[in-house]
């Protein structure tokens, strides 16, 4: 069965930043945990670009709109990707499929009498992109505390004054049509106060979606973003066969978007209805909701340089409930790291191996104990019943306990004495011992696989499994189905205990490192070139000699710097052969390592291998640069193969 569902699509105004990526990553653990189910999940993702914060935003930075969603938004893609995300769509709203399909759903609405033109003199936010009935121009949104502008404007209306009564009756039928409860009453109590008209168009803005009907309109951008989730979906023909989703996964701040504007844009339409919408909350950062604005914005990828991914991951859907807001700190999740899953997961995983290797040869012994066997079943139901509900932290909790009844049943039965025991009973007593131990740690992989997919797989591959663990689902969750008889793999340890001090010290400067290349990326004004410096002409060459170069893409695997060398970069870059590339580049002086790190570049790939400060550099990276001045690498805005040879 399909399990359709998507995140918001973000603003390409700002660079991701944690707070997306709380979004995208449990968008992503909905998808794995959905497939372990038995559903083929679905899940759209992607870039909101038009409107007026987007079109001062590529202002500011000197760039056309068009350019710097490009840009950013092929930073989201970046990020998700070196992240290890999983997502089925990407969908920009500037995708000209897009727009044929805001048009078709405006008709639809115009046809059946939802859509008129009128005209608005009032209040406005740039910020939200919406007319403000309730202050006077100037005054500030209530909704974002920033100041409002003054407009006047003829544009389309969307009726939604005429969906007051079947949005309630909506809500009262389908009582988990909004998730959590505290969030539905909020859009409850909104709904009931009655609904006024929504401005649909806009005509004081050039970047956007055309009216079919107005020459010189825009759609207003919350009617454009909205529709990309059918867009996502449709092929050639909208709504296509996936719609209507099965869940709109949203911060609480665009939850009104969702819950009350779009089911009316859609009955309007006389289109199926989303199944839920979920709301969660925001992420904060010295107690304000992190955000560009704010400037108090973390980014994933420090963190998971310096203790990997997965540990991000199981702080915040294990620290945070799942719906309301939660403080990000980098004590709590250094503590949440060593506590639950250097010591607690981790050290379980390694004890239990060890002990097989040591008394048994390294072969698990098929036996276990049925009394571990009940807190596991109840443990096993609990956690899929929280993840199937989107509780995650309680889910994590309720597996937690079959972890701490293992550690504690493995005390009690002190295999170590057991192993030196002249007892009848010991024997058997030891293979129960090691066999429950490890059957836990089987269930535990399958439970944690949404959550964290790398290290689950660690250990799933140490526990000797042979089948994927991504081939697992919850049919394999009924205990004592450890296979019998197969030797373990290499003991590696999945989770080393972390210092906290240097930790957040090495995060915080990577950090640094990051925020300043995305600023540079995305802020800077494009300096025109002094005269002088641009390079004359060179001769003209024949094709013949321009195919000579052997230009290939490449992805930045790992960058460091080069001991002695101020400007020299030692990069790993694969191009798609068996090995990757080692490439010695003068960009320190313009890129930090870590915004290297999963970037595409464009490689010389046949040049003569040259030895720089001792490492054989085998290929060269372009970049253009006016004499004198920081090289800028040479990338792409559409995605692209890698190995793929640019002639
Ligand atoms: N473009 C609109 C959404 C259109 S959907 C049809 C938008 N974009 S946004 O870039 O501002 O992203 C908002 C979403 O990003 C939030 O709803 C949430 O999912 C995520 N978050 C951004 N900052 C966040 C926090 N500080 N905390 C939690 N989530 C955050 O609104």
């Amino acid at each position: 069965m399909k399990y359709y569902f998507t995140t918001p699509i973000y603003y390409v105004n700002a660079a991701p930043h944690i707070g997306h990526t709380y979004t995208t990553l449990a968008a992503d653990t909905i998808k794995r945990f959905k497939r372990q189910q038995g559903f083929e999940p679905v899940l759209t993702t992607g870039t909101d670009e038009h409107g007026q914060k987007v079109e001062r935003s590529a202002e500011a930075a000197g760039r056309t709109p068009q350019v710097f969603a490009d840009m950013v938004s092929a930073e989201f893609r970046r990020q998700w990707d070196a992240l290890g995300l999983e997502y089925d769509h990407y969908i920009r709203t500037t995708d000209p499929r897009h727009h044929k399909t805001v048009q078709w759903l405006f008709e639809r609405c115009l046809k059946n009498g939802y859509a008129y033109k009128g005209s608005y003199t009032g209040a406005y936010c740039v910020s939200d992109e919406r007319y403000v009935n309730e202050v006077e121009p100037g005054q500030n949104c209530p909704d974002c505390g920033r100041p409002t502008e003054s407009v006047t404007e003829e544009n389309y209306f969307f009726k939604l004054s005429a969906f007051t009564e079947r949005l309630l009756e909506l809500y009262e039928r389908e009582p988990d049509f909004i998730r959590p409860e505290a969030r539905r009453n909020e859009v409850l109590s909104f709904v009931r106060q009655g609904l006024q008209d929504l401005s649909i168009s806009r005509s004081n803005l050039k970047w956007g979606i055309p009216l079919p009907v107005e020459g010189n309109q825009v759609f207003y951008v919350w009617f454009d973003a909205l529709t990309s989730y059918i867009t996502a979906i449709a092929g050639d023909n909208p709504p296509g066969e996936l719609w209507p989703a099965d869940l709109h996964l949203v911060g609480k701040e665009i939850l009104r978007f969702h819950a009350v504007f779009w089911p009316a844009f859609l009955m309007a339409a006389d289109l199926p209805l989303p199944k839920r919408i979920f709301a969660h909350g925001w992420l904060l950062f010295d107690n304000e909701k992190m955000s560009k604005s704010r400037g108090n914005m973390l980014r994933a990828e420090p963190i998971q340089k310096v203790l990997g991914f997965d540990a991000l991951r199981y702080y915040l859907l294990r620290e945070i409930t799942f719906g309301q807001d939660g403080s990000f700190s980098y004590d709590a999740l250094i503590t949440r790291y060593n506590a639950d899953l250097a010591n607690g997961l981790g050290n379980l995983a390694s004890r239990t191996l060890t002990m097989v290797n040591q008394y048994r040869a390294g072969v698990v012994p098929a036996t276990f104990d049925e009394a571990i066997g009940t807190v596991a079943k109840q443990a096993v139901e609990a956690t899929v019943a929280h993840f199937d509900a989107l509780e995650f932290s309680r889910g994590l909790e309720a597996l937690w306990s079959l972890l701490s009844a293992v550690d504690k049943f493995i005390v009690e039965q002190a295999p170590w004495k057991l192993a030196r025991s002249a007892d009848a009973d010991a024997a058997p007593r030891l293979d129960a011992t090691l066999g429950t131990a490890a059957e836990a740690l089987r269930l535990a992989c399958i439970l944690l696989y949404p959550v964290m997919p790398e290290s689950a797989g660690k250990i799933w591959a140490q526990l000797g499994m042979t089948t994927p663990l991504e081939a697992a689902r919850h049919t394999d969750l009924a205990w004592g189905h450890y296979p019998g008889g197969q030797k373990i793999g290499d003991i590696v340890g999945v989770f080393p205990r972390i210092d906290a001090k240097p930790a957040i010290e090495k995060i915080v400067a990577l950090e640094e490192e990051v925020n300043a290349a995305q600023a540079q990326l995305l802020g800077k004004k494009v300096e025109a070139a002094p005269e002088d410096a641009v390079a004359p002409p060179s001769p003209k060459i024949e094709i013949d000699d321009f195919v000579k170069v052997d230009l290939r893409v490449g992805v930045v695997l790992s960058a460091e710097p080069v001991k002695g060398a101020d400007k020299l970069l030692h990069l790993k870059v694969d191009i798609a052969e068996p090995e990757p590339r080692t490439i010695v580049a003068g960009i320190a002086g313009a890129y930090a390592p870590a915004a290297l790190v999963g970037r595409k570049v464009v490689i010389v790939a046949n040049l003569q291998p040259r030895k720089l400060r001792g490492i054989q550099s085998n290929g060269m990276i372009v970049a253009g640069s006016l004499e004198g001045g920081k090289p800028v690498l040479a990338g792409f805005l559409e995605d692209i193969p890698i190995g793929a040879r640019l002639k």
